[in-house]
């Protein structure tokens, strides 16, 4: 051991601590899901699904097209009428539970699928993804058989066929935000994952089988966005759940426009992390740390702009270089690794061409020097400051491991600065005092505000938007009423 005036400086690195990949059962190929059965695709086209760490391809799915739509729609139209929508409550409760509880039994299997697909650390997929997504079926399992408790004084009815269109960003967890309140509300689904993380979805999928959950209540379609458009357009589909970027969710609005189809979209976000002098720096610290390079900014409510007041910036920001000198990043398998893998190549290439922006803007970047693996997709974590509100870094959705740094001196300036934004989605406030907590909560336009925490979920409080960052809440009983008629 070397010593630097006299104090012991350890120059090994953490040995690896892999989880084990052995017990997890991926198949070279899978089907779509529907009407109870793996299906082969109507075009017998299937696509790659890689590892975004090393590039390893990991299985091949099928990619659906209208005619599976129509399949899958029309399973679900049968199991709706015939099945779901007529069985007394209480009984779907049951299988609601049980797919909870199945979930749970193959959690660490689940963990690991999740993290080789989509390149996000054991640490999220293990501790986060897998035990949340398991949640949001036992919290709205309880629902099921309650919901004129949940609705007093009106008559509940069940909507009819959702279809469902989720990201890659929180695959498995954005599959159970969904299918978990439409069963529970009485509703079957069509569902279509992500092209780069479809795995879980389908591993949910024979879960699904397992329960002996009545054919056709859920059908899983995989495929890229022409499948979802597909599902979108559907003449027999009554409700659609989208979550994904901004652009694809206003092209969602105008289709169903006009067709009488209930629709929810949750988009990105620019969220604001506000930190004041009053604040507990050390914790505020960990919460921006938490809040932006968690899932390697992956996270539509990602704190994506810090706002530090002015007094105390100096030193936030020498902290948090600090802090980023001691981020790991690698592989997303090893459970000592902070930060993952860019979920794709083109994700990566979206984030970097951002970098290269913000340096053309004139702002000041910072990364701390770390060993990026060879193979793989990864970004360092970004720092920058001497930000401008104008700069187009601090306005658009990066989706990565990029935090913008600006100061404030004043609470209107900073409300005021928060605000400057198309989105709405999230906000964080740091400070000793509740008055002002309450003062921010009532004036930011943001769906969700953390006070001295940040990234915090839970199935029964509600997520959702404020203008461009979409409409409806996921989550809690406000996410129940996303898939009930109130007659
Ligand atoms: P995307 O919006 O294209 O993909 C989301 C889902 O929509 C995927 O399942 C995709 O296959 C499907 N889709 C694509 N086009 C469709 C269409 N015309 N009709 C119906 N479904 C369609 O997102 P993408 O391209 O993967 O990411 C681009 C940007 O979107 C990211 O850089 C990020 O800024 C944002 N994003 C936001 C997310 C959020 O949670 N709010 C999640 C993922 C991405
Ligand atoms: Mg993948």
């Amino acid at each position: 051991m070397a010593t630097k005036k006299n104090i012991p400086v350890v120059e090994w690195e953490y040995a690896p601590s892999l989880e084990g990949t052995s017990h997890i059962q991926l198949k070279k190929q899978y089907d779509l899901f529907i009407d109870g059965k793996w299906v082969k695709p109507s075009s017998g086209k299937y696509f790659q699904t890689i590892n975004p760490a090393n590039e390893e391809v990991l299985s091949e799915v099928a990619y659906g097209n209208e005619k599976d739509v129509d399949l899958a729609v029309k399973a679900a139209r049968k199991a709706y009428t015939e099945v779901w929508s007529v069985m007394p409550a209480a009984e779907r409760a049951k299988y609601i539970y049980r797919i909870a509880r199945l979930m749970q039994e193959r959690a660490r299997e689940l963990a690991v699928i999740e993290t080789l697909d989509a390149g996000k650390t054991i640490r999220e997929s293990r501790d986060i993804d897998v035990p949340l997504a398991c949640n949001h079926f036992f919290y709205y399992a309880g629902w099921a058989d309650k919901l004129e408790y949940a609705f007093p004084n009106r008559k509940v009815e069940s909507i009819g066929v959702a279809g469902q269109i989720i990201p890659w960003n929180f695959p498995l967890l954005m599959a159970a935000w969904k299918i978990a309140p439409a069963l529970a509300a009485g509703n079957t689904v069509v569902l279509k994952p992500a092209e780069t993380t479809p795995l879980t979805a389908l591993k949910l999928a024979e879960i699904i089988e397992a329960s002996g959950l009545p054919a056709g209540v859920v059908n899983i379609v995989t495929g890229f966005g022409d499948t979802g458009a597909a599902i979108v357009n559907h003449t027999d589909v009554d409700k659609i759940a989208f979550t994904g970027s901004t652009n694809v969710g206003k092209m969602i609005q105008k289709a169903v426009a006009g067709t009488g189809k209930k629709l929810t979209l949750e988009l990105g976000g620019k969220s604001a992390n506000i930190i004041f002098d009053d604040a507990p720096i050390d914790q505020a610290v960990e919460g921006i740390i938490n809040g932006i390079f968690f899932n390697q900014g992956h996270v539509c409510c990602a704190g994506s702009r810090l706002f530090v007041q002015e007094n105390v910036a100096d030193k936030v920001i020498a902290k948090l270089k600090d802090r980023l000198n001691s981020l790991y990043l690698g592989n997303p398998l090893d459970k000592n690794t902070d930060i993952g893998a860019i979920n794709s190549k083109e994700q990566l290439e979206t984030i970097n061409k951002y970098i290269k922006i913000g340096k053309q803007e004139g702002a000041e970047m910072y990364q701390p020097s770390c060993s990026i693996p060879k193979k793989g997709f990864y970004c360092p974590p970004t720092l920058f400051t001497n930000v401008a509100q104008s700069n187009v870094i601090a306005q658009e959705e990066i989706f990565g491991p990029v935090l913008t740094i600006q100061t404030f001196r004043t609470v209107d300036e900073v409300i005021q600065k928060a605000n400057n934004t198309p989105f709405g989605l999230a906000a964080g406030v740091w400070t000793d005092k509740g008055s002002r907590i309450f003062n921010l909560t009532t004036k930011l336009r943001a769906g969700v505000i953390w006070a001295n925490t940040y990234n915090k979920f839970d199935p029964t409080s509600p997520f959702g938007g404020y203008k461009e960052s979409g409409f409806g809440r996921e989550g809690g009983l406000h996410g129940l009423s996303s898939y009930v008629k109130l007659v």
